[in-house]
C-alpha cells in the first residue's frame, strides 16, 4: 500500500511528529506545496498533520480544497495542539476545521505540542501573554507564560500501531 505523510508547522513541533512517523513507517514525509495532484491520487492512505492556532488548524484550507480527493483514501489526522490539551475543545476543533466528508475516512487523534517563548513571532506571543492574562485558572495561566515542551516520541505510538495494522496485509 501507497502512503505518505503531509504536515504544516510553524514553529518544528508537528515537523517533528512529522518525521518521527515517517522514519518508523518509512514513508515519504512532504509539505502540502509540494503535494500534487498525481502524487495524491497514487496514494491508498495519508497521515495529515498541522498545529491549531486560535482554534484554526493550519491544514483547514488544504483539506477543504482536496476533500474531493480524499474521499477514497483512508485518512489518519494528528492534530498537534497545546502542551497540556484542553480535551473538552476538541470536538469544537474538529467540527471547525474538518469537512464533514473526512469524518468518515479519518482517524483523528490529538498529540500535545510545544511552544519556546522565544522562538515565537511578535503577533505570536502578544496572543499567548493575552491568553495569559484573561485565564482565570492559575496552573493554565502559569503554563501560558513560559516555555512548555511536551513533544515526545512516545506520544506516537497509539498512532503508529494503528496505521501498521490497517497497512499490514492479514497473514
Ligand atoms: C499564538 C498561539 C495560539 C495557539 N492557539 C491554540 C489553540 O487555539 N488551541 C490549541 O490547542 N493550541 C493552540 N496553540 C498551541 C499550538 O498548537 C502548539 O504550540 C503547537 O505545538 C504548535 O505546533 P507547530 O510548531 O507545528 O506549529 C497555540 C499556540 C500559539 C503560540
Amino acid at each position: 500500500m501507497n502512503g505518505i505523510v503531509l504536515y504544516k508547522s510553524r514553529y518544528g513541533a508537528s515537523r517533528q511528529y512529522a518525521d518521527w512517523i515517517g522514519g518508523d513507517l518509512r514513508l515519504p514525509v512532504i509539505a502540502p506545496e509540494r503535494m500534487d495532484e498525481k502524487l495524491l491520487a497514487a496514494c491508498d492512505f495519508l497521515l495529515i498533520g498541522a498545529s491549531v492556532y486560535n482554534g484554526e488548524l493550519l491544514l483547514k484550507d488544504w483539506l477543504e480544497e482536496n476533500e474531493h480527493r480524499l474521499s477514497n483514501k483512508k485518512l489518519f489526522l494528528f492534530i498537534v495542539c497545546a502542551p497540556t490539551p484542553d480535551v473538552g475543545k476538541h470536538h469544537q476543533i474538529i467540527l471547525d476545521n474538518i469537512p464533514r466528508s473526512i469524518w468518515d475516512v479519518a482517524d483523528i487523534v490529538f498529540l500535545p505540542g510545544r511552544w519556546i517563548l522565544r522562538d515565537l513571532s511578535l503577533t505570536d506571543s502578544r496572543t499567548l501573554e493575552q491568553k495569559a492574562r484573561t485565564e482565570s485558572d492559575p496552573v493554565k495561566r502559569d503554563a501560558l507564560s513560559q516555555d512548555n515542551d511536551a513533544v515526545k516520541k512516545k506520544n506516537i505510538d497509539g498512532l503508529l500501531r494503528t496505521v501498521r495494522s490497517f497497512a499490514t496485509p492479514a497473514e
